[in-house]
């Protein structure tokens, strides 16, 4: 199902040149953000709890990664999308729960549910009741795969500085939906 990659745990420190080699394919990211979101990863690998797990090929190659951390309502991301989701009467989602931070796997690997063995394998260890993410407020396949896997809207058309397109916040219960 997975392909021939091997699904186990990440040191994103170690090699978040790769993770955002990856990421920058997957989503399109340009040399500027790469170097924002290379300090981003960086202090995030330090929160307390904060996981991630790797797709790797047979060669060595990291086609995916996910990671992800205990939600903190101080963090900035929590901040950012708690008064969104206080409004919808959500924002007790923000408590005990695992949010993932970022899911990306390679363009060339795709649609052989390496996502989903991903996001499921990290959000199986996470001790929360529930896991929360946001992802562009759109029709996406990442939209479809988190819908397909449990997750709901808590809040739509959540706008983070410096992000040109709106997102939507989405939570599910854990353990995440089998098929
Ligand atoms: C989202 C992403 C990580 C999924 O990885 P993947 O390995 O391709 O996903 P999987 O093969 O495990 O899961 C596929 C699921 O996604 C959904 N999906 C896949 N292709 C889709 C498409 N063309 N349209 C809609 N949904 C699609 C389906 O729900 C599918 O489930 P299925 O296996 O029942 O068909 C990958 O598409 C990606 O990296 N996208 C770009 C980066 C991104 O958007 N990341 C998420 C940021 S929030």
């Amino acid at each position: 199902m997975t392909d021939d990659v091997a699904i186990g745990p990440l040191d994103l420190a170690a090699h978040v040149d790769e993770a955002l080699a990856v990421q920058a394919l997957a989503f399109g990211l340009g040399d500027d953000e790469i170097a924002v979101r290379r300090q981003i990863v960086l202090r995030h690998v330090t929160y307390p709890g904060a996981r991630a797990l790797g797709a790797t090929t047979p060669e060595g190659r990291l086609v995916g990664f996910v990671y992800g951390m205990p939600n903190d309502r101080a963090h900035w991301w929590s901040s950012v999308v708690e008064p969104y989701l206080r409004a919808q009467g959500t924002d007790f989602w923000l408590d005990d729960s695992f949010v993932i931070t970022e899911l990306h796997v390679h363009p060339r690997h795709q649609y052989r549910g390496i996502g989903r063995t991903l996001i499921t394998t990290l959000t199986d260890a996470a001790a929360q009741p529930r896991s929360i993410l946001s992802a562009i407020d759109t029709d996406s396949p990442a939209r479809g795969l988190y819908r397909s896997l449990g997750y709901t809207d808590l809040a739509r058309n959540v706008v983070f500085p410096s992000a040109p397109r709106p997102y939507a916040v989405m939570g599910a219960p854990l353990p995440l939906r089998r098929r």
